[in-house]
C-alpha cells in the first residue's frame, strides 16, 4: 500500500502548520549559498500545498518568515523578498485553479510596500475560494501576536465594550491574527531542529509536534503522508486517561 493509500481521510487534521527549516543547510549541503536553498524551498511550498488540498486537509499554515529573520544579513532578508514577491505573482494562478485561499498572519505592514500589495492583492483575489486557506505567516511572532491581543482587548474594555469577567479564551482567540481559523491538530518542523522559535504559541497548546531531519527544500509530498499517518496513529488524551477515551 502507497503512503498516500494508508492516510486516513476520515480522519485528518484540519489545520496543519510547518515550520519550514533547513533551506540554508540543505543548500550548504550541494555547495551553494543560503539564497539557493531558499529559491529550492518553493517547490516544498508547492508540493505541500497541493498535497495537502488534494487529500481535503482545510488549514495549511507555513511559517515563512519571524520576526527574528530580520536580525539575518540584508543581503539575505532582501533575496528572501525579492523571492516572496516573485512567488506571489508566479502562484497566483495556481491558488486559483486549485480553489485555495490567501491568507496572512503576521505584520504586513511592515513589510516592503510592494510585497505587501502583492499579498494583499492575492488574498483579495482567493477570498472566495473555498477548498483550503493557505496562511502564510509573515513577519510573525507569536509573542507580538499575544500582546497585540491583549493591547485590543484593553481598548475595548476601555471603551467599556467588554467587562474584564468576560474575557474568555474565545475573546483571546478572537483578536489573534488567527481569528476564525480553528488550531493546528499538527505541527511538522524539517531540518532536526526541536523548537517553535516563536510560532504561534497559544494555537499550538494542544497540538501533536512531529519532527523530521529531512531539509525543506527536499521535503515532498510523501514526508507530508508520513507526518499525517504518525499523527494519525497517536492518542490525543487532552488530559483524561486512555481507559476514558476507549469507553467514550
Ligand atoms: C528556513 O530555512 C527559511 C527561513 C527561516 C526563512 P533557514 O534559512 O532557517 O535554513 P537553516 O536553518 O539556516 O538551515
Ligand atoms: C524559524 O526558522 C522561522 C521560519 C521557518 C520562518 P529559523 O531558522 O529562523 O529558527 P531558529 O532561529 O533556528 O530558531
Ligand atoms: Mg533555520
Amino acid at each position: 500500500m502507497s503512503l498516500k493509500e494508508q492516510v486516513d481521510i476520515t480522519r485528518l487534521p484540519q489545520h496543519i502548520a510547518i515550520i519550514m527549516d533547513g533551506n540554508g543547510r540543505w543548500a550548504r549541503k550541494h555547495g551553494k549559498n543560503r539564497i539557493f536553498g531558499h529559491t529550492n524551498g518553493v517547490s516544498s511550498v508547492r508540493e505541500t500545498s497541493e498535497g495537502c488540498a488534494e487529500l481535503g486537509v482545510k488549514y495549511l499554515t507555513l511559517y515563512a518568515f519571524s520576526t527574528e529573520n530580520w536580525n539575518r544579513p540584508i543581503t539575505e532578508v532582501s533575496a528572501l523578498m525579492t523571492l516572496l514577491l516573485k512567488t506571489i505573482k508566479a502562484e497566483l494562478k495556481t491558488l486559483l485553479k486549485n480553489d485555495i485561499r490567501l491568507k496572512v498572519i503576521g505584520d504586513i505592514a511592515r513589510l516592503p510596500v510592494g510585497v505587501a500589495k502583492e499579498l494583499n492583492e492575492a488574498m483579495a483575489r482567493t477570498a472566495n475560494n473555498k477548498r483550503m486557506d493557505l496562511v502564510l505567516a509573515l513577519n510573525y511572532s507569536g509573542k507580538s501576536e499575544i500582546v497585540r491581543a491583549v493591547k485590543e482587548i484593553a481598548v475595548k474594555v476601555q471603551k467599556g465594550e467588554i467587562a474584564p469577567d468576560a474575557i474568555t479564551e474565545e475573546v483571546v482567540s478572537n483578536n489573534l491574527y488567527t481569528a476564525g481559523i480553528p488550531d493546528p491538530e499538527l505541527l511538522i518542523r524539517t531540518s532536526g531542529e526541536k523548537r517553535v522559535s516563536n510560532f504561534m504559541l497559544w494555537q499550538l497548546a494542544y497540538a501533536e509536534y512531529f519532527f523530521t531531519d529531512v531539509f525543506w527544500p527536499e521535503f515532498t509530498r510523501e514526508d507530508l503522508y508520513k507526518a499525517i499517518i504518525d499523527f494519525q496513529n497517536r492518542e490525543r488524551r487532552f488530559g483524561k486517561t486512555s481507559e476514558q477515551l476507549v469507553t467514550k
